[in-house]
């Protein structure tokens, strides 16, 4: 059995893949518990007899469920049964659940536990761990939030066999950062292994979820609250949140994530940063994920209004991730001047094909 555990200042926390879905339920299930789980997930999957009906609350997860509204009608839905500190909330589903219930459980009765069982590729190999909470708020994406990781995490890759292709596809974009940021070689090695992992391939799940878990492990040790190295992360994904907004949601996370950091690539290598051939090596794998799913229509003075409206964005300047080679990349504080706006409408007429 595969076990992981993080040294947290908030609390000590950690996982464990087991593949084991029923019988941990069962370990951990009290009664009085509260179950938030995907509704496709309760339909595939369903929940063992010994879980009370009355506990369960089904969510069919988009990016509206992740509103701050939405959210408060869950909460005045939860105080209406009986639940009180004592109990704790068992989340089953994907990042979106995630942080519909890492944000309830922070909040309720001043903190109450929460177990997470993610469901999506996204949340088994990047978002479980780490902590983070982002919660929508009107138009705008993630701009709420705080930290708060699950108590513990129980990972099964059997979940990841019913993920539609966009889906799946979302989260080898989300978890390719971590590959990127890390060094060439954990790019290489997912470069070798990456036919297997479009496959689903159970061995190659197994060796890639477990080493992005590793890295993301390394960054937030040392930086829990993202104030230095854990920045880095970010990269591809100030690009991306505009992306996911701009064609409100239809583009998949992960999905936006790798147009996100070939946008990112773009820039770094226009700017003289980073090599044709780097930039030629990553957009091959990029290029795999972000072609599967395109806009249909875009709008690019939107795509710069998200981009201000950025939660990392002050006064007109960006903090953008660029990249100087695999495993050196670093923040930039990047005004939207003209030459950076010029860049960018490059980038979309040659990749998105609107001019
Ligand atoms: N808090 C964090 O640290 C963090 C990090 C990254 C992303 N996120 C957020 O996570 C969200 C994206 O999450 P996601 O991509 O994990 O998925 P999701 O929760 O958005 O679910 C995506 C779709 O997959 C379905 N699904 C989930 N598990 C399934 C399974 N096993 N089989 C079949 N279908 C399944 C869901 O019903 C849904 O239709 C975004 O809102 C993003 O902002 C949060």
């Amino acid at each position: 059995m595969y076990k992981l555990e993080i040294r947290s200042s908030l609390k000590p926390y950690g996982l464990e893949l087991t593949n084991n879905y029923n019988k941990n339920l069962r370990t951990i299930y009290s009664k009085g518990d509260l179950i938030l789980i995907d509704t496709k997930i309760f339909i595939t999957y369903g929940l063992p007899k010994f879980i009370n009906k009355l506990s369960i609350i089904k969510i069919s997860p988009n990016e509206s469920k992740k509103e701050y509204l939405y959210i408060v009608k869950i909460i005045s839905h939860i105080l209406k049964k009986k639940f009180s500190k004592r109990n704790k909330i068992i989340c089953i589903g994907g990042g979106i659940l995630q942080d519909i219930c890492s944000f309830i459980s922070l909040i309720l009765f001043r903190g109450i536990e929460w177990i997470f069982f993610p469901t999506t590729l996204l949340s088994q190999a990047d978002s479980c761990i780490g902590g983070k909470i982002s919660i929508n708020f009107n138009e705008y994406k993630n701009q709420i939030g705080n930290y708060n990781p699950p108590n513990w995490i129980y990972v099964d890759m059997n979940f990841l066999s019913t993920l539609n292709k966009n889906q799946f596809y979302s989260g080898i974009g989300e978890i390719m950062h971590f590959y990127f940021v890390s060094s060439k070689k954990d790019f290489l090695m997912m470069r070798q292994n990456f036919n297997l992992l479009l496959n689903r391939d159970k061995k190659t799940l197994f060796k890639i979820i477990s080493r992005c878990l590793e890295i993301k492990k390394r960054f937030i040790e040392i930086d829990e609250f993202d104030k230095g190295i854990r920045n880095l992360l970010n990269y591809g994904h100030t690009f991306g949140h505009a992306i996911e907004s701009v064609t409100n949601y239809t583009i998949p996370h992960g999905i936006a994530v790798a147009h996100g950091m070939n946008i990112a690539n773009f820039i770094s290598y226009k700017y003289g940063y980073l090599s044709k051939n780097n930039f030629n090596d990553m957009q091959s794998l990029l290029s795999i994920i972000y072609s599967c799913k395109y806009p249909k229509k875009f709008n690019q003075n939107k795509f710069m209004k998200f981009l201000l409206k950025d939660k990392k964005t002050i006064k007109n300047e960006l903090n953008v991730i660029l990249s100087k080679k695999l495993g050196k990349m670093f923040v930039k504080k990047q005004k939207l001047n003209r030459r950076f706006i010029k860049i960018i409408n490059k980038y979309f007429c040659i990749y998105f094909n609107f001019s």
